[in-house]
């Protein structure tokens, strides 16, 4: 059975319904958060479905697919059922850059999503006409707690996405790899909003943890949840308003670099080649 199992290399790994191995799919939502991994791949083959693009190549001969899904909440959400039912993958991996809400964080920090969550969803407060906007007295909306409209008490509390434990250790595993700034593990928010308000940026972390924000990793969260699918955002900090950290481009670069590592180690662990 050892001898068998030895020879055919395929079945000792996770396959799909086809018998193809399970691939691990990294997204990004901008050219320059998926392109520079892309091309890392080896034997790459692009397919085209709506805006979404997937570059199906390998890496250490395993199978990752790196997808460019667009910006957003939408683009990642679907970009990622899409992704689920097309490929059928071992993992998700949602990535690319922040911004901060955390003042000790800085620009190239990295922040592994040990939580995500949706900082766009919420239900105001009853307010009459002159009586104003009152956003800090909104109540985040959980969108998996019910079926159901209304007032639901339960779906009245912030939703968080637990990040898989197994991408947390790979991440966590070649976090002296990243040499430009420090790798973190904290809370991903994500909306379709970006903020420049502190006060309001503020009021995230205080209420919710936020580490950083942007526009995807909840979105992806919730689908690869729905599935079943292990899931990890990794966001490096392209900009902190919190402390004068300006926009710098180059941390989507940078993130990649460490996503290949992440990739890498979490292969060698799935396959069985990482025996210490
Ligand atoms: N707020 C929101 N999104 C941000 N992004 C980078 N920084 C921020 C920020 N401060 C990312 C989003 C989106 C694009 C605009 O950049 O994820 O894809």
């Amino acid at each position: 059975m050892l001898m068998l199992a030895g020879c055919n290399t395929t079945s000792k790994f996770e396959t799909t319904a086809e018998g193809a191995v399970k691939p691990i799919i990294v997204q990004g939502a901008m050219p320059i958060e998926a392109e520079n991994l892309a091309k890392k791949l080896d034997k790459v083959k692009v397919e085209k479905s709506g805006n979404f693009v997937f570059y199906k190549g390998t890496l250490n001969k395993y199978p990752v697919i790196v997808t460019k899904t667009g910006k957003g909440m939408e683009n990642a959400s679907a970009a990622t059922a899409l992704a689920i039912e097309k490929y059928d993958p071992i993992a998700i991996i949602n990535q690319g850059t922040a911004g901060g809400h955390d003042p000790n964080l800085h620009v190239f920090d990295i922040v592994l999503g040990k939580k995500v969550t949706n900082i766009g969803s919420f239900k105001t407060e009853m307010k009459d006409e002159n009586e104003g906007i009152d956003p800090t007295q909104w109540k985040p909306m959980d969108l998996m707690a019910s079926e159901g409209s209304g007032a639901d008490a339960d779906a009245e509390k912030i939703r968080y996405y637990e990040g898989d434990a197994g991408l947390l250790a790979a991440a966590n595993a070649v976090k002296d790899k990243y040499t430009k700034g420090k790798v973190v593990e904290g809370t991903i928010g994500s909306a379709d909003v970006w903020n420049n308000e502190i006060d309001r940026i503020k009021w995230f972390h205080d209420n919710f943890g936020t580490s950083v924000e942007e526009m995807e990793s909840a979105g992806a969260a919730q689908i690869a949840k729905a599935y079943g699918v292990p899931f990890l955002g990794i966001r490096v900090l392209s900009n902190n308003k919190t402390n004068g950290g300006a926009y710098n481009p180059n941390t989507a670069a940078a993130n990649q670099d460490y996503v290949y590592e992440v990739a890498k180690k979490y292969i060698s662990t799935i396959t069985g080649k990482d025996k210490k």
